[in-house]
């Protein structure tokens, strides 16, 4: 009786490791049956996939695994300070890195880095904690090369219990827990120190993926598989077709600050769908608020004559969705001169800079880089605010811009 039981068991261990076996090699994506994950796109859209893949949309969160971390953790700018007798130290231990706290010589407690927020100006981390992220108190800047404390965060005292909620996520990820969790009262009133949910690690969709701006794609991905002689493409929204209006909150969605009211959670955006359906609109559209450079490019963009009076300024004017922002500014002058034809300066200008070089620094004059004041950080032993400093997309006249 015993033998049969035994061999029954080993029967149904087999059944179930087949299986399982089974379902590894089919993708099966945290979002849905919908969903087909940016790893099937490359068959077809080799050149946007390899684009995309080193975006810093892709990278926006990662787990924090020894290449996506920045910092150094091993030589001497891995140390913060707090008072005489309390230090931070960045450690690396096999594969895991932490940030490790010394009271008095002794180590009192260690956080691992778990997920990484950032590549391009700043990165911050979080550690996991009661299925909840919570912020490491020190972040990495490239503006310094080195740690300083994470943005709000005390530099006299180590601080380890801010939540990262599912906000931080809904703009820096594709994924993360439910779809039902992602409806939840707490979602839509993040502000609310209630934020209770239980994070699913498993659900997690790092980065901002095809399929965050592209909508679901698993039927158009078998249409075309299906089909190799189709060239049109079937079963997924072309934003060739959407309004100004529609491409625009397709980016605004992340691009526009964080202070609106919430209707809908920003995971369930589609393209082409209206933002005011999202968030309740406060603001009217002569708005002369002074926005933050930081994470408000659309508003900023929206207050300048050129977004208002073209009529057909958007992002994509400027940006391929699908690579990061260029870093020559000649490019972007380009684009300014294909709207601004037989431009002319008047004579104090021109004594600034002459007219040939004016012709590819459009930028550094009627965009200018700009200190934001919703984020500064402090670094070890210092007393002092440094800024984060971005370009503003408020494109207008700046008279001591250049000088
Ligand atoms: C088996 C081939 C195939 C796969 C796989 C595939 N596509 Fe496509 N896709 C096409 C074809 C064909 C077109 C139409 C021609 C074109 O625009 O390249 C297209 C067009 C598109 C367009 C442009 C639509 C328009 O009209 O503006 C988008 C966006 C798109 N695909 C997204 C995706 C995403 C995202 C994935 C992965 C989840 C994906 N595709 C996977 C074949 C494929
Ligand atoms: C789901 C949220 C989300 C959406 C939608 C989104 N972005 Fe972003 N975008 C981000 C985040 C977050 C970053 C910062 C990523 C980082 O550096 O870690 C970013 C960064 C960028 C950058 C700077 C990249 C670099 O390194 O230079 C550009 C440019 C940009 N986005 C343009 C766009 C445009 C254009 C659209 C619409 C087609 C768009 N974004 C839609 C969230 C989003
Ligand atoms: C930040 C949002 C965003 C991400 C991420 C993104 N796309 Fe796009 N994609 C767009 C937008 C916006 C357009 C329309 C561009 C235009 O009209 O010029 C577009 C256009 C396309 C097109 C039409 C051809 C073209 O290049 O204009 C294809 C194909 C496509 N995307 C595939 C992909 C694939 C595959 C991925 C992932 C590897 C991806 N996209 C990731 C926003 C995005
Ligand atoms: C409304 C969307 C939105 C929310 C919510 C949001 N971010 Fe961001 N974040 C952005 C965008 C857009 C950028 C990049 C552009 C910029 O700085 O203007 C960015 C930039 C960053 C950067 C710097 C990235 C880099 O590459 O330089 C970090 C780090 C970051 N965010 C962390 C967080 C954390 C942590 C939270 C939650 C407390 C959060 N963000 C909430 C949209 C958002
Ligand atoms: C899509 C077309 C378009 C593009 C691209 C464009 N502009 Fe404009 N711009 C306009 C229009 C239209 C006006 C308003 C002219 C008017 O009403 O007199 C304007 C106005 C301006 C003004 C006057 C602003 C003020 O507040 O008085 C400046 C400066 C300017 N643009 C600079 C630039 C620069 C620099 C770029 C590139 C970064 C650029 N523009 C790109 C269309 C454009
Ligand atoms: C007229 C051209 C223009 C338009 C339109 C435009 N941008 Fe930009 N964008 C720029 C320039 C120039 C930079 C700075 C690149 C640099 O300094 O390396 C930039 C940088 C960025 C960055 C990176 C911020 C940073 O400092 O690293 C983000 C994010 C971004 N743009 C988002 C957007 C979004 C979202 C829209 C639409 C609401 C948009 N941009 C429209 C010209 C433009
Ligand atoms: C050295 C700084 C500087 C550079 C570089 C520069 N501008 Fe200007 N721009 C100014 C100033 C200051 C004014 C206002 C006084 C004037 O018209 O000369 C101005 C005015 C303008 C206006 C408004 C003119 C009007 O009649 O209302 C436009 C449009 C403009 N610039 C576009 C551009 C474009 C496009 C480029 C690049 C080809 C560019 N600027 C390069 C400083 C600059």
């Amino acid at each position: 009786m015993k033998k049969a039981v035994f061999r029954l068991t080993l029967a149904l261990l087999a059944i179930l490791f087949v299986s399982c076996n089974n379902k590894s090699e089919e993708y099966i994506d945290p979002r849905g049956t919908d969903y087909a994950g940016s790893e099937s796109c490359i068959q077809c859209h080799k050149v946007q996939s390899e684009m995309a893949f080193k975006s810093s949309h892709f990278k926006a969160t990662a787990p924090a695994i020894l290449g996506n971390v920045s910092g150094d953790f091993d030589s001497k700018n891995h140390t913060f300070i707090y008072d005489k007798d309390t230090k931070l130290v960045m450690e690396k231990d096999g594969d895991s890195l932490y940030q490790v706290l010394y009271k008095n010589g002794k180590e009192t407690a260690r956080y691992k880095f778990e997920i990484v927020f950032g590549t391009k100006h700043a990165q911050t981390s979080v550690y996991w904690k009661n299925n909840n992220t919570y912020e490491l108190p020190v972040s990495f800047y490239h503006s310094i090369n080195n740690w300083a404390t994470s943005p709000g965060f005390p530099a006299d005292k180590p601080y380890f219990d801010r939540m990262v909620v599912k906000d931080c996520y809904a703009c820096h990820s594709s994924n993360i827990s439910s779809r039902a969790l992602n409806q939840s009262s707490a979602d839509r009133n993040f502000m609310s120190m209630e934020v209770e949910d239980v994070v699913d690690k498993k659900t997690i969709v790092y980065g901002i993926d095809c399929e965050r701006c592209h909508g679901p794609a698993k039927k158009h991905v078998e249409f075309h598989l299906k089909n190799p002689n189709v060239k049109v493409a079937n079963n997924i929204t072309s934003f060739k077709t959407l309004s100004r209006e529609q491409k625009l909150d397709a980016c605004a969605l992340c691009h526009a600050g964080n202070d609106g009211m919430k209707l809908k959670s920003r995971f369930d955006f589609k393209p082409g769908d209206h933002l005011s359906d999202y968030f309740r609109e406060t603001r009217s559209i002569n708005d002369t608020t002074q926005f933050d450079v930081h994470g408000n490019q659309f508003r900023l963009m929206a207050q300048s004559k050129c977004f208002a009076n073209s009529q057909k300024m958007d992002c994509i004017t400027c940006h391929n969705p699908h690579e990061n922002a260029s870093k020559s500014m000649a490019s972007y002058s380009k684009i300014c001169m294909s709207c601004h034809q037989g431009l002319q300066h008047n004579e104090t200008t021109l004594k600034i800079m002459p007219e040939k070089l004016m012709a590819s620094n459009c930028i550094e004059c009627h965009m200018p880089k700009k200190s934001s004041n919703a984020i500064s950080f402090q670094l070890s032993n210092s007393k002092q605010l440094s800024n984060y400093i971005l370009r503003t997309h408020k494109i207008g006249i700046y008279p001591n811009a250049k000088k």
